[in-house]
């Protein structure tokens, strides 16, 4: 019978995935089968989950690399691809964030903001488009938000920056179609992870969940498992896509 939802031999890179919806995905993709590349700024992030995948009985390996820059990002994919012998998949999820008012945004954090969550995505596109085969093709997850389709207060980088997310992701379809590359993004709502921690607030929280159909938050699982989805041949025809993974709230007027 086919195992549905397999990733068994196949090769992908998680960027971010030293904690939160990075680091579920990275868990989840080799849970799937993949031989997973751990990427993130601290050596202590990567390790911890390089061990965990292992001691699942997982394939992981320790990318320790700033994927901010052009440089970064090539060597992080590239020795992916070098060490395991192939590229598959690669999820840009790093993001480096900040939500400040209009007139407190300032060059230092909008700088840093556009380097890891939207450059970092099309230099990640470009060194993917050299690393993967172009017989067997490959599969890219652009990790988007809500934020990409609805205003923030506070947000006004970071929806801009979700919303380039979007559009990168439906221009890198169409190009690399025609290579065998998919190319999707996941836009998930409000997600506890150590990222989030800092503007947490327990009544907005709860007037979230109000206003969500399926009446919870999100997890970092739920956005893991739609990765692993469109990670997935079973998303064999799926491309240029925005998958909300937000419990309905996006859409719902409740
Ligand atoms: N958590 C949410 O509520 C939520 C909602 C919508 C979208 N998202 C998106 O999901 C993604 C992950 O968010 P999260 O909440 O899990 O974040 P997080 O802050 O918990 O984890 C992000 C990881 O990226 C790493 N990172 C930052 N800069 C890096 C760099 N230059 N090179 C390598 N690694 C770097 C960090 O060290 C960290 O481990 C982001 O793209 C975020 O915008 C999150």
């Amino acid at each position: 019978m086919t195992e549905v939802f397999s990733l068994a031999g196949r090769v992908a890179l998680v960027t971010g995935a030293g904690n939160g919806i990075g680091r579920a995905t990275a868990l989840h993709l080799a849970a799937m089968g993949a031989t997973v590349g751990v990427n993130d700024l601290k050596p202590e992030f990567v390790d911890k989950v390089v061990a965990e995948i292992i001691a699942a009985g997982g394939k992981a390996l320790a990318v320790t690399r700033n994927i901010s820059t052009r440089d970064g990002m090539r060597a992080a994919v590239l020795g992916v691809a070098e060490q395991a012998g192939r590229l598959d998949v690669l999820v840009n999820n790093a993001a480096w964030v900040r939500y400040q008012a209009v007139p407190d945004i300032a060059p230092e954090t909008m700088d840093r903001m556009l380097d890891v969550g939207f450059k970092a995505v099309i230099w990640g596109i470009q060194a993917a488009t050299e690393a993967m085969d172009p017989e067997r093709g490959g599969c890219i997850i652009n990790i988007a938000s809500v934020a990409a389709v609805t205003g923030l207060q506070n947000g006004l980088v970071y929806c801009g920056i979700k919303a380039g997310v979007t559009g990168i992701t439906r221009a890198a379809a169409a190009e690399l179609g025609p290579r065998g590359i998919r190319v999707n993004a996941v836009a998930p709502s409000a997600i506890p992870t150590e990222g989030t921690m800092r503007n947490r607030n327990d009544e907005r929280d709860a007037r979230r969940v109000a206003r969500t159909p399926l009446g919870r938050l999100g997890e970092v699982r739920d956005i893991a498992r739609a990765v692993g989805f469109l990670a997935s041949d079973q998303a064999g025809f799926v491309t240029g896509q925005v998958m909300l993974v937000d419990g309905g709230i996006t859409s719902s007027s409740l």
